[in-house]
C-alpha cells in the first residue's frame, strides 16, 4: 500500500497537536479540529495565537463555529499548477477544498494527458470540483455531479477561475446514484469515473447515501456506463477516527471491490493512503483509495 503527500507551496500543514491543526491557505493561516493529532504541537504557542481564525468544535449545547482574529475576507483565491480556486470557510468547518486530494488532481491529469483520445470522464460526488478540472484542463469533456447546489456553483466559479470556462463540463446537482441508474438507461457511455463519495451523504430529493450500504449498488450501476475500452477508475474514501486503525485493511477491501466489479476486464489495481505531514513530519491521514488504470 502507498502513502501519498501532495506537493505545493500555497498550502501547508505548518503543525498539529492537542487535537487541532494549524494549517496555511495561501496568506492566511486556519485552526481546524484534528482528532488525530493527539500528540503535543511543536511550535510556540504564540506562533499558534497568530492564527487568522480558528474552527471552534460543537459542543453538546453549541454549533461548531469560525472565529476570526482579525477581518477575514469572505473567501480569497488560491493556485495550484494550471488550477486557480476559492477557500471559502463554511459553517461545517469545510474550506471548500481538501487539499490532500492534490495527489489525484495530479494523478487525473497524468492519466487524461496520456490517453490517446479525448475523454468522456464521469466524476461522482465532485464537490468543489477540483478533481473534474484538472481532467478538463487536459481536454476531457467531464460530467460532474453532486447533491450540493453551492458546491456545484462555487465548483462552476472555480472553472471561471481557472480560465476553463469553454472547456465541454456539464454541471449536475443531482443523487448520484439516480444519475448513473438514468445514464445507463440511456445507453451513455464514459471511458473513466472518478467517485469520492463520503460514508453518509443526501441527494438533493432527501436520496439517503450510506456507504456500507450503497457502494456495491452504485459500482454496479457504474459498470453499465463504462465503455468497452476504459482508461481509469478512481475510488476516494474519507477515513474516520473509527477507520483510522485500520487504513490498510480499508484502502484493500476498496480494491478488491473495484476488482469485482471490473471482472472481465484486463486491468491495474493499486491502492493506498492519502495524508499530510506537518513540520514535524508528523502524518495526518485522511482518505483511503484504489485506483484502476486499464
Ligand atoms: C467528500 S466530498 C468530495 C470532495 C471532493 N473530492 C473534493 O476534493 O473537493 C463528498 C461530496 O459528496 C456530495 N454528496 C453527498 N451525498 C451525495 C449524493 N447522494 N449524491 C451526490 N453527491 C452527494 C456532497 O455534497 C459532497 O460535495
Amino acid at each position: 500500500m502507498e502513502t501519498l503527500m501532495p506537493d505545493w507551496t500555497e498550502y501547508e500543514l505548518v503543525d498539529s497537536g492537542a487535537g487541532k491543526k494549524l494549517e496555511r491557505f495561501g496568506e492566511f493561516t486556519l485552526i481546524r479540529p484534528e482528532p488525530q493529532a493527539k500528540w503535543e504541537m511543536i511550535l510556540p504557542a504564540q506562533r499558534w495565537e497568530t492564527a487568522d481564525g480558528e474552527f471552534v468544535k460543537a459542543t453538546s449545547s453549541q454549533r461548531g463555529e469560525w472565529r476570526f482574529r482579525k477581518p477575514l475576507p469572505a473567501r480569497w483565491t488560491m493556485q495550484r499548477k494550471n488550477l486557480k480556486f476559492l477557500v471559502q470557510p463554511a459553517p461545517s468547518g469545510h474550506v471548500g477544498l481538501f487539499p490532500d486530494q492534490a495527489c489525484h488532481w495530479d494523478w487525473v491529469e497524468a492519466r487524461t494527458k496520456r490517453a490517446a483520445r479525448p475523454l468522456k470522464v464521469l466524476c461522482l460526488f465532485g464537490h468543489t470540483g477540483l478533481a473534474t478540472l484538472a481532467a478538463a484542463a487536459t481536454g476531457a469533456e467531464v460530467t460532474h455531479v453532486d447533491a450540493s447546489r453551492k458546491a456545484v456553483t462555487l465548483a462552476r466559479e472555480n472553472q471561471c477561475l481557472s480560465g476553463l470556462q469553454k472547456q465541454p463540463i456539464r454541471w449536475i446537482v443531482e443523487d448520484a446514484m439516480t444519475f448513473v441508474r438514468r445514464e445507463a438507461r440511456r445507453g451513455s457511455r464514459y471511458d473513466a469515473i472518478l467517485l469520492d463519495p463520503p460514508r453518509f451523504g443526501r441527494g438533493p430529493d432527501g436520496e439517503i447515501w450510506k456507504l456500507e450500504e450503497s457502494l456495491l449498488e452504485l459500482l454496479s450501476a457504474c459498470r453499465k456506463i463504462l465503455n468497452e475500452t476504459p482508461v481509469f477508475i478512481l475510488l476516494n474514501v474519507y477515513s474516520t477516527v473509527l477507520t483510522q486503525g485500520r487504513i490498510e485493511k480499508e484502502a484493500e477491501g476498496l480494491r478488491s471491490v473495484l476488482k469485482k466489479m471490473l471482472e472481465g476486464f484486463q486491468a491495474r489495481t493499486t491502492a493506498g493512503e492519502l495524508a499530510i505531514e506537518d513540520a514535524g513530519r508528523r502524518r495526518i491521514s485522511s482518505s483511503v483509495f484504489a485506483r484502476v488504470e486499464f
